[in-house]
């Protein structure tokens, strides 16, 4: 039934992953979703090359909120160059995917992501 959340996802909005402030974060990202205002904080703890941790916090729907945790647990561990490769569409997948009408919702992962690396980077 594509209108509803699969287990997958529910399994992350009930028990979302890595939520909080990590501090002592070398990079923040921050997104807002211009279509609902719902915002999503993205922190990431860098070690050379390589996302050793990472916490997220959102103000939003159901499918922000599996996709942030989902996200989380994508970065923790990857090269940078890896993290850098990660675009919505794959958070999504690895979601087992998402309602048509809520795809639009990874966006704030992959915008909070982006973010984050472009202040680390700048
Ligand atoms: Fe706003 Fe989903 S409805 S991110």
């Amino acid at each position: 039934m594509s209108e509803a959340y699969n287990e997958t996802v529910l399994d992350h909005y009930r028990n979302p992953r890595n939520v909080g402030v990590l501090k002592n974060a070398h990079a923040v990202g921050k997104a807002e979703n211009s279509a609902c205002g719902d915002v999503l904080h993205l922190y990431l703890a860098i070690d050379q090359d390589r996302v050793v941790d990472s916490r997220f916090q959102t103000f939003g729907c159901a499918a922000a909120i599996a996709a942030g945790s989902r996200l989380t647990e994508m970065v923790t561990g990857a090269t940078l160059d890896e993290v850098r490769a990660i675009r919505r569409r794959d958070v999504v997948e690895a979601l087992g995917g998402l309602p048509p009408m809520k795809v639009h919702c990874s966006v704030l992962a992959e915008d909070a992501l982006r973010a984050a690396l472009e202040a680390y980077e700048h």
